[in-house]
């Protein structure tokens, strides 16, 4: 495996010949000419949108130096446009209209159906006279908590063609979570379902909304309308495009019903117009906001913007998948989190692409799924996570034989640093050695790939996220500012704006140029370490500040250790990261009681519990360890760095604890260990 893991992989001739980019010449070319003449690049690449009327200010204009004023980010000032224009009416205009834009693929495997893109544009203005006959308007917060259904395209269609801003939340979030996402946002609608499947698993969505709701209400919240979809206790067929059998249907359901606010989304959708104008919108208008994980603990909703995110997902889609018209591709993203905005719904559908929307999971009815997608649509190109590609290799190549996979052509990953060994087993085994690998490094802040090899051209290195994307120009800092020459490590940073950049947290500039501009001023700080090897390959060697990567998603350890510190019993938490085989990163907590609190399984319990309550089902810990005391330097500061040593066990890890308050703590915490798995 060693030797394989070192060699360099060409792209494959199938995949090369009928690439966008075909050699490294032509892409260090368009990589130049991007950096050279930004204007130029992506002005050329506007020509495809339609736009209203053309940018009439600067087409670029930023600050990135927190010394120099506020930091701003403005690309093509003065256009206007729409994104659910480009999305949609575009091609429908341009004759494009029966083409498919969803196969979508339920959890269940009988249960499917397909959406054109005419279909759509109908859905999505019925919607958006929906939204707007609620008295809901440009610049209103819209928050979304759906399962993997077509509504959930359909609503975010609808508020981007109204200029309405969309905070989806991701289904598996806690009412707590939803809660306080509702409330930072002063969104004035929700948007929800009855309930979901995931697996056997049945997910009432609509009682978590209610608990929210009444979260909300406390804090003098009121929503003006919660639009719940009928999913689950669908009945039958009908004649919507949107509806479809259901296969498992639930009677017996509980929910609040409030009549003044809730409101079934099927039945607003009865005998509404499928004419709906699109709301012109500035390039700099707000398009959405998506929350994620910070390190003072609270979300932070990332804001994009109309002309620049869409220019960003439709060219990096485009290019990092070298998606042609016709083919199908399939991301298992969940839309709740941005990979699914940029590469589910946004990047694609401006390409005019065919996509698979899939509600289930990889494991069920078997850990087959993802290949018997694969085959029944004949996808081309498929998106997936390394924690997703690990869980299936546990259960070896005979699951993945059954099906032929011989339409695959590009296989992607994002989300976190993929090991060697299952990049391998993605190449060899889902791959046939037939497919490029793209591994894809962003963030829901840059808004689309900023680091990834080009199927067609790039040779590529397992584990490395090789070069960046057009219109990104990184650097490798150290510790004091200097950038790093040739091979080195350091902090990944960004030099300059590219037009998916997000423009600033939702309500707190202030927080956006602190987390993001002030460490290193003049760069933007990803919160990355990378690694540059001889041959310029960028590879990404995890998060540097206190944040965890738990498969593929982010999460603070402030978050976890203010869940934590809630129970009574409680007087002090720390949170670290330990290696886990599946999800990359799992959750260690250290906790210290109150006077006289013994610490019990009972206890250990509840403290996951509690997390997973607040959190959701992926933050819930893999191990809770009684602390009788943390180690801390003379100045109080948590020594994480010792937490992390205990956490994997590795005295080795330590290193250097001559700032330590109380040393003694150390000996302690290496007894106290839970059983577990090394
Ligand atoms: C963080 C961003 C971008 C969509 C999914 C996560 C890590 C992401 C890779 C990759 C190594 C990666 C980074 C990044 N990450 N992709 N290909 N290789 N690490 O979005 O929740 O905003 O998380 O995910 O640590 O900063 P997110």
């Amino acid at each position: 495996m060693d030797d394989e893991a070192n060699l360099t992989y060409d792209p494959c001739k199938r995949v090369q010949d009928e690439a966008h980019v075909k050699n490294m010449d032509a892409y260090r070319k368009m990589h130049q000419l991007s950096l050279d003449d930004p204007e130029k690049f992506w002005s050329d690449i506007a020509k495809q949108f339609y736009f209203k009327s053309p940018t009439t200010g600067k087409f670029l204009e930023y600050n990135f130096n927190v010394n120099n004023g506020p930091i701003f980010i403005k690309w093509m000032e003065g256009a206007i446009t729409n994104m659910c224009y480009n999305c949609l009416d575009r091609h429908v205009a341009e004759g494009r209209g029966d083409v498919i834009a969803f196969h979508w693929e339920g959890n269940d495997p009988l249960d499917c159906t397909k959406i054109s893109y005419k279909q759509l544009l109908d859905e999505v203005c019925k919607f958006s006279n929906v939204l707007k006959s609620l008295g809901i308007q440009k610049g209103d917060r819209v928050a979304i908590y759906l399962p993997m259904v077509l509504e959930l395209v359909v609503s975010m269609l609808a508020c981007a063609r109204l200029g309405i801003v969309h905070s989806i939340v991701f289904a598996g979030f806690s009412s707590e979570s939803l809660a306080s996402r509702i409330l930072d946002a002063k969104a004035e609608v929700l948007i929800t379902a009855d309930g979901c499947y995931r697996g056997n698993k049945l997910v009432t969505l609509k009682s978590i909304a209610d608990d929210a709701i009444r979260k909300c209400s406390q804090k003098e919240h009121r929503l003006k309308a919660c639009i719940t979809v009928k999913h689950v206790t669908a009945k039958g067929f009908s004649d919507d495009v949107t509806a479809r059998p259901a296969i498992r249907p639930v009677e017996d359901f509980k929910y609040d019903w409030n009549p003044e606010v809730d409101k079934w989304y099927n039945e607003l959708m009865n005998d509404v117009s499928t004419v709906c104008e699109p709301v012109w919108l500035d390039s700099e208008d707000n398009l959405f906001m998506l929350y994620t994980s910070g390190s003072t603990g609270t979300p932070k909703g990332v804001l994009h913007h109309v002309a620049g995110y869409m220019l960003y997902a439709a060219t990096t889609h485009k290019y990092t998948f070298d998606y042609h018209p016709g083919e199908v591709y399939f991301c298992t993203a969940d839309i709740g989190w941005i990979t699914g905005h940029t590469y589910i719904t946004y990047g694609p559908l401006l390409n005019g692409a065919t996509s698979v929307m899939f509600e289930g999971t990889p494991m069920f009815p078997d850990c087959s799924r993802l290949w018997a997608i694969v085959d029944k649509y004949q996808v081309s190109k498929f998106y997936t996570a390394p924690t997703a590609i690990r869980a299936l290799m546990k259960y070896g190549e005979e699951p993945v034989k059954r099906f032929k996979r011989t339409s695959l052509k590009v296989l992607g990953t994002v989300g976190e640093p993929i090991n060697p060994e299952a990049w391998l087993w993605y190449h060899k085994v889902i791959g046939n050695s037939q497919c490029s690998i793209v591994d894809t490094f962003w963030q829901t802040e840059t808004g689309g790939h900023v680091l990834t090899p080009l199927p067609g051209c790039t040779p590529m290195k397992p584990g490395a996220a090789t070069f960046p994307f057009f219109g990104i120009e990184p650097a490798l800092l150290t510790e004091d500012g200097k950038e790093v020459e040739g091979p080195g490590k350091g902090y990944l940073v960004f030099k300059r704006p590219w037009p998916g950049i997000m423009r600033t947290v939702y309500g707190d500039h202030a927080r956006f140029e602190k987390t993001y501009f002030s460490k290193f001023p003049g760069y933007y700080v990803t919160g990355d370490g990378c690694t540059r090897d001889k041959d310029g390959y960028y590879w990404i060697t995890g998060r540097i500040d206190d944040m965890v990567n738990v498969s593929g998603h982010l999460l603070s350890t402030a978050e976890v250790e203010s869940a934590l510190i809630k129970h009574p019993s409680v007087s002090e938490a720390a949170v670290v990261a330990k290696p886990h085989e599946v999800k990359g990163s799992c959750l260690y907590c250290f906790v210290t009681l109150k006077e006289k609190v013994e610490f019990t399984d009972e206890v250990a319990t509840q403290l996951k519990q509690r997390v997973r309550e607040d959190i959701g089902p992926i933050g819930t810990p893999d191990y809770v360890q009684y602390a009788p005391g943390l180690p801390k330097t003379r100045s109080g500061k948590i020594m994480r760095r010792v937490l992390r040593a205990v956490a994997q066990g590795q005295r080795d890890l330590i290193g250097d604890i001559s700032t330590m308050a109380d040393e003694s703590v150390v000996g302690v915490l290496f007894q106290n260990r839970p059983a577990q798995k090394e």
